[in-house]
């Protein structure tokens, strides 16, 4: 997610931005840059990649500057590019302005600012506007031309502004998207998040909804919509900068877990048009191209694999086109057999895993059509694909994903859907069916989320344990291999999962006296035969826990402990039961008292083979 920093005082503002922006690193980002107060005028400078990048071309320059903006980006809007980087200014250079959100009506605004005003733009972003738009009503008041400007725009966003004209203030404004201000001796500061400021300052103010902020070196004025001052308490900050970082989460994965419910909302709520029609973003393919597929091919690894085999029970369903499911490192090597009548589906959350990217290209050398579903914007998967479809999750800094799994399985039941319906395979009512319930699971999310307590209850009884079997039937299989992957590569405990139908093929002679058996059992469809399976480890010994949806109590004849799921459709139960997994992995592996964030031996982005 983007981050800004802002400061206007006495001292060297360059560094105090800089060192600002590396506190926000941990919010992800694939650029950086910096405009300052000089000379009468402002001096911008931006680069892709790393802030050491940015640092590195300012080495020997004169940036000596009482003021100015930065920013940290997370692409949405264009790629990751100098260009496109942040601070954005108007043609004349005279301002500049620096943004974490989206404008909605971008699109409209710089088409109208364009051919009614001129303007020639020189990136991609929605961001550009704002600078056009607020250089289009200033007349020397930059206060009133950002009003001008917020007034024309629509989604979510907070901006710092700063124009050549008035070098002794910063002017921000916020909507939807987090934005504080710093209160230091002589200075003030704005930034999207507290870590940045907490080297230099502890008072601050939290900016509110619809609030524009005016800060000079010896004063910070907040006002409302109309104009009306406000008066706001100071916040003392009490905490570090690390535990600042995480929310107050003791980790990034549960903070992750725990953002599961909005970054879902943010996935569906950015398709979904009121009249109840999947708009898929970044997808080109017409109903003809879609009646061309003679079959789909999904290729990725790890937990973006398990999402995959999700995708390919819905797919087949509602669709009606054969999938295969592969993990990428094996597709390229067995001779896959695609053409140009397949469309292939890459999924991965950085975008960068060696293995996938691998695969895509082997695909589209035998003529496929490519999409991928991707969280990080303008990463190699995205840039190589014909089309790109986005998670949307904003970073993922744990390395046991999370959030990216869930948001990679909405987008594969809207692909689904959309390709469903267009076919005509599935008919509107039952499309209109999924989607009210795929709508539901945030706020169903959230009530799950509340039964934390129990889930830590649970890891104190079984932390101790060294193995741990996984087993469920239909979309639970991909859930078992997802849960138990969480557990292993956070708590290093030996587990395994299984279809439940397999057992009795093998596994089932590992089972004895004690084995901790996890049993999922959310498919209504296959619930009597799970509750069987149950039986039959217990009958050798198990302990065993069943997941089961709210009303389904026939397992707790069987099981030792159960947890219920909320009631819904068994294709998304993925969406809700994968949470207390992730859950029960977590609470395990701290209790065992692991690095939770960073495991060993793995790293978040897999660039070798
Ligand atoms: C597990 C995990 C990995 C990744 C895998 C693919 O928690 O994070 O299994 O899912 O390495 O990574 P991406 O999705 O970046 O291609």
């Amino acid at each position: 997610m983007c981050g800004i920093v802002g400061f206007i005082g006495t001292s060297n503002a360059k560094n105090i931005i800089i060192d600002g922006l590396k506190k926000l690193e941990y919010r992800g980002y694939d650029s950086s840059g910096i405009a300052l107060f000089q000379n009468g005028g402002l001096k911008i400078k931006k680069t892709i990649g790393r802030i050491a990048n940015l640092e590195n071309a300012m080495l020997g320059g004169d940036y000596e500057s009482p003021g100015g903006i930065g920013h940290t980006r997370w692409a949405t809007h264009g790629a990751p590019s100098d260009v496109n980087a942040h601070p954005h200014s108007n043609m004349a250079g005279t301002i500049a302005v620096v943004h974490n959100g989206i404008i909605e009506n971008y699109v409209e605004l710089r088409e109208w600012l364009t051919k009614e005003h001129g303007v020639i733009f020189l990136s991609e972003t929605d961001t550009e506007v704002i600078a056009h738009l607020i250089s289009l009503y200033y007349e020397n008041d930059l206060v009133d031309a950002v009003y001008k400007a917020v007034a024309k725009m629509r989604g979510a966003y907070a901006i710092g502004a700063i124009a050549a004209n008035e070098p002794d203030k910063i002017v921000a404004v916020r909507k939807d998207s987090p934005l504080v201000v710093g209160l230091g001796e002589d200075c003030n500061f704005i930034a999207s998040d507290i870590p940045a400021l907490l080297k230099y300052v502890r008072k601050v103010y939290l900016i509110e909804n619809n609030e524009t902020v005016i800060l000079t070196k010896n004063d910070v004025k907040i006002f409302d919509k109309d104009r009306n001052e406000i008066k706001r308490d100071v916040f003392h900050v009490t905490w570090d900068a690390v535990e600042a970082e995480k929310d107050g989460y003791d980790h990034f994965m549960l903070k992750e877990i725990h953002e599961q419910p909005k970054c879902i909302e943010e996935t569906l709520s950015r398709r979904l048009t009121a009249d109840g029609k999947i708009v898929l973003d970044g997808i080109s393919m017409t109903k003809e191209d879609i009646e061309s597929f003679n079959k789909v091919c999904i290729v990725a690894c790890g937990t973006a694999y398990h999402a995959g085999l999700v995708g390919k029970t819905v797919i087949e369903k509602f669709a009606k086109i054969p999938v295969e499911v592969d993990v990428a490192s094996e597709f390229r090597y067995r001779d896959p057999f695609v053409d140009d009548k397949t469309l292939f589906i890459a999924i991965s959350q950085s975008g960068e895993t060696l293995d996938t990217l691998a695969a895509l290209r082997e695909a589209k050398r035998r003529g496929a059509r490519v999409l991928s579903v991707v969280n990080v914007v303008g990463s190699s998967v995205s840039r190589e694909s014909d089309d790109v479809f986005y998670t949307w999750a904003g970073p993922e800094i744990a390395v046991a994903s999370t959030k990216a799994y869930t948001t990679q399985l909405v987008c594969m039941y809207l692909i689904a859907l959309y390709m469903g319906l267009t076919k005509g395979s599935l008919d509107r009512e039952e499309f209109d069916r999924v989607i009210t319930e795929l709508k539901a699971i945030p706020e169903k999310l959230k009530t799950l989320l509340t039964k934390e307590p129990v889930i830590a209850d649970l890891a104190k009884t079984f932390y101790k344990t060294e193995q741990v079997f996984f087993i469920g039937r239909g979309v639970d299989v991909g859930v078992s291999y997802e849960g138990s992957l969480k557990l292993k590569e956070i708590s290093y405990i030996n587990s395994f999962a299984v279809a439940a139908g397999e057992l009795k093929h093998g596994t089932i002679a590992l089972i004895e006296q004690g084995t901790l058996v996890i049993a999922l059992a959310t498919q209504d469809a296959l619930y009597e035969k799970m509750v069987s399976n149950v039986q039959e480890v217990k009958a050798r010994g198990a302990v065993v826990i069943g997941f089961a949806k709210e009303g389904n109590q026939a397992i707790e004849n069987q099981a030792d402990k159960v947890f219920y799921i909320p009631e819904c459709r068994d294709e998304i139960s993925p969406l809700l039961s994968v949470v207390p997994l992730q859950m029960l992995a977590y609470y395990i592996a701290k209790l065992r008292g692991c690095d939770i964030d960073k495991p060993k031996n793995l790293a978040k982005s897999v660039t070798v083979e």
